[in-house]
């Protein structure tokens, strides 16, 4: 068989089982199964796939459409230009979650008085290195990305999940900046706020803490695609019953920990807005409290600094 045949073979069945973004999927696979890129299966759509090769490959399709996501299949993600590694165990990065790191970047580049640039070395309020928290790391995609944009950052990392820790270190290794991320394993913040952790980060002040918490409720779990509801870790998607549980005491927690004029930025679903925003109310605490939306014009960002 060759790959015009399977690629074309794998779209109709992807397609017949209602596989959204079939087109994608089939390349996607036929990519990681080759280890070759799109434009290579393209050019050379006329040569064989090796038998084993064509096993693999349609044994990935009927993985695909009984529900695994592609991402599991391929082991792998893009976030915010750079590749992450994924599994079963931990959430796979959403595009929209990027716009986590553009406030981040804008709110930085703002109270600087700098121009929006990527890539841009910045001090923290000292003059020292910049000192961000991530809190949720999963696969460390925020911190990473982070890391990578603010060179001079050191970050802490926390995760309730072994699991998440361990994926987060590997792509921190794997992106060259596992050197400048501490990842610890606890319930949001708690280990900040507690020695033994606390007495190494004297004194506890941040200047940026950001966090994609799990905000789907328990209550809208059917209303979750299957895949996504059968195949990722209920503890990045749940946040209580409502959704916005983890929210208050994040809030709290970053109220303590920023330093005055560090900068929070949180991911918010659809449906909690209305919970979280009044945690920002109290304006001894917080101020410039804005919120952005993601291209598809939902509200997914909010971000406020820290009197
Ligand atoms: C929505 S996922 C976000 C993962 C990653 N930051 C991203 O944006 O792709 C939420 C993450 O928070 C973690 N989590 C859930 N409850 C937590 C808690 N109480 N403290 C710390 N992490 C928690 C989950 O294990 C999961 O990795």
């Amino acid at each position: 068989m060759d790959i015009r045949t399977a690629l074309k073979d794998a779209m109709q069945r992807l397609r017949a089982a209602q596989v959204p973004s079939h087109t994608l999927a089939a390349e996607l696979l036929l990519m990681h199964v080759t280890g070759r890129e799109r434009v290579w299966l393209y050019a050379h759509h006329e040569e064989p796939l090796e038998p084993a090769q064509a096993e693999n490959y349609f044994e990935l399709v009927a993985r695909r459409i009984s529900g695994t996501p592609t991402q599991y299949l391929t082991g792998k993600q893009e976030f915010w230009g750079l590749e992450f590694e994924v599994f079963p165990g931990v959430l796979i990065p959403r595009p929209e979650t990027e716009h986590v790191v553009e406030v981040a970047l804008e709110r930085f580049s703002v109270q600087r008085g700098l121009s929006f640039a990527p890539h841009t070395s910045l001090g923290g309020a000292s003059g020292g290195a910049l000192r961000i928290a991530d809190v949720g790391t999963g696969s460390g995609c925020l911190a990473i990305a982070l890391a990578k944009e603010f060179p001079e950052a050191t970050v802490v990392a926390t995760d309730i999940s072994a699991a998440a820790i361990e994926i987060a270190r590997r792509n921190a290794n794997r992106h060259s900046v596992s050197n400048r991320i501490q990842f610890v394993q606890c319930s949001l913040l708690d280990s900040l706020l507690c020695s033994p952790l606390a007495t190494r980060h004297s004194p506890l002040s941040f200047d940026l803490i950001v966090s994609n918490p799990p905000y789907v409720g328990r209550e809208e779990a059917d209303l979750l695609p299957r895949e996504v509801r059968e195949h990722e870790p209920h503890d990045a998607l749940f946040g209580g019953a409502h959704g916005s549980e983890l929210y208050a005491p994040l809030i709290a927690q970053a109220g303590k920990l920023l330093r005055s004029g560090g900068i929070f930025v949180c991911e918010i679903g659809a449906g909690v807005l209305d919970h979280v925003r009044p945690l920002l109310a109290d304006a001894s605490i917080w101020t410039a409290i804005g919120v952005t939306n993601d291209l598809a014009g939902i509200l997914r960002v909010l971000a406020a600094q820290r009197v």
